[in-house]
């Protein structure tokens, strides 16, 4: 029953659609309506607004963080904080406001790892930003370090609930990325800076 709590309030956190929340307040076109259309970070900046992407990711960031914090805050047991990184994790990517229809959960999972253990979000965001950084694929960054964060969480915590949650949030997450591990393949995946339509 407290598992069930916890995975429903972290699920309603990690449904705030940032992306589409931050765009409509700044007059932006809604993301969904162009680029990969998916309501994340990456594809807010393909508007050209650069604090509507900050904003974004700080907010799905913020969104996983908050719902791990939480549940050691009000003292969960190690497996139902788990659960409940989880269930931010989902409701980012199924979310219930946007008909079920989110994300595809880099930045809840890095506020995820942050909250877990800081150590680890910040060697897993490292391997993000050096890969970004060396090749302008966002979604590259994301699936290396989607790889590479079991590895970081089993080093420090071993096989516990949090290695096994945070390797289905990486199945997930590659998973979201089906279109963008094609299209990187095909050398057709867009890199940070290139317009924001198709084609175009
Ligand atoms: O954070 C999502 C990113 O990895 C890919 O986004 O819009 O290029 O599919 P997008």
């Amino acid at each position: 029953m407290q598992a069930l709590l916890f995975a429903a309030g972290a699920y309603l956190i990690g449904s705030i659609p940032f992306a589409v929340i931050v765009s409509r307040a700044m007059g932006l076109e809604d993301p969904r309506s162009y680029g990969s259309g998916n309501p994340g970070a990456t594809n807010v900046l393909r508007s050209g607004n650069k604090i509507a992407a900050v904003l974004t990711l700080l907010g799905d960031g913020a969104k996983g963080w908050f719902a791990v914090w939480l549940a050691g805050r009000l003292e969960a047991p190690a497996d139902v904080v788990a659960v409940a990184a989880i269930a931010v994790f989902l409701g980012h990517v199924f979310p219930v406001w946007l008909r079920f229809k989110g994300g595809k959960g880099v930045a809840t999972a890095a506020g995820v790892l942050l909250a877990i253990d800081w150590r680890v979000g910040l060697a897993v965001l490292a391997v993000w930003l050096a890969v970004v950084v060396a090749s302008r694929y966002s979604s590259l960054g994301a699936i290396v370090a989607a790889v590479f964060a079991p590895a970081a969480v089993y080093y420090v915590s071993g096989f516990s609930s949090f290695f096994l949650a945070v390797i289905a949030m990486g199945a997930i997450l590659l998973w979201r990325h089906e279109a963008n591990i094609r299209k990187l393949v095909n050398g057709e995946e867009r890199r940070i800076g290139d317009a924001k339509k198709e084609g175009e």
